[in-house]
């Protein structure tokens, strides 16, 4: 059982050594692994989209771990079968675009994927709370999504203790500048999975770096169900 996780953002690796990077934090104890599709039009950015998962999701799972797939994209639904067939575990869409979330999840669900609803740092929890029932997990931006490496948005954490007042058994994901100084701070406002990009892989040991983020946010953790599992 662990209370917290830590996901690395595969977005922020190198990709020329993806497959030794994987290998490496599987080793130092990943069990989820962030996947950031951007799509050029919800985002600026086109990221990486399913092809990679397909390449990536043998090992990954062989590891013991899960692919969980951020969508930042204007029609996530469109994505939704690619990413299954490619391997991915679970689909975190955003509520700007999907405001009546409950046919996207019951579409996920319907592929064998967890789902996710994600909202922005324009977006009132409150709003995101309403609409979240039945998903796997809810996440909450601290940057404005796009681009790996911004600064962290310090209001993040009062948003996630609102959220986590409003949906108290819901798993809540953190994403954006998120690091081993913020990682306490951000489990104890009620977060359980961090996503964490630049902090893990501009580290000279990422998987050292990935353990020292899990042992910073752990020091706010009780006795918490199991975060991988709760994902799918
Ligand atoms: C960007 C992505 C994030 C990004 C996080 O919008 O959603 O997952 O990779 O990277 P860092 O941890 O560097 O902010
Ligand atoms: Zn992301």
């Amino acid at each position: 059982m662990r209370a917290v996780e830590v996901a690395p953002s595969l977005y922020a690796a190198d990709f020329w050594n993806l497959g030794a990077q994987i290998d490496a934090l599987l080793d130092a104890g990943t069990r989820i692994f962030h996947f950031d599709v951007g799509d050029g039009h919800f985002v600026p950015p086109v990221t990486i989209g399913p092809i990679v998962i397909e390449s990536i999701a043998p090992r990954v799972h062989e590891g013991g771990a899960l692919i969980d797939v951020h969508l930042m994209a204007t029609e996530p639904e469109r994505h939704f079968d690619a990413v299954a067939a490619a391997g991915g575990d679970s689909v975190t869409f955003h509520y700007e675009v999907v405001h009546k979330p409950q046919r996207a999840i019951a579409a996920a669900r319907e592929l064998g994927l967890g789902a996710g609803i994600a909202f922005n740092p324009e977006t009132e929890p409150e709003a995101v709370a309403e609409v979240a029932g039945g998903v796997d997990l809810v996440l909450c931006m601290s940057i404005h999504p796009g681009y790996s490496g911004q600064e962290f948005m310090p209001e993040a954490l009062d948003r996630i203790e609102r959220l986590h007042r409003l949906l108290p058994e819901t798993l809540i994901q953190v994403d954006g500048g998120v690091g081993k100084g913020n990682a306490h701070d951000l489990n104890e406002a009620g977060a359980r999975l961090l996503v964490a990009g630049t902090a893990i892989f501009a580290a000279p040991d990422i998987g050292d770096a990935y353990r020292q983020i899990h042992a910073a946010a752990l020091d706010a953790a009780g006795a918490e169900p199991d975060v991988a599992r709760a994902v799918t």
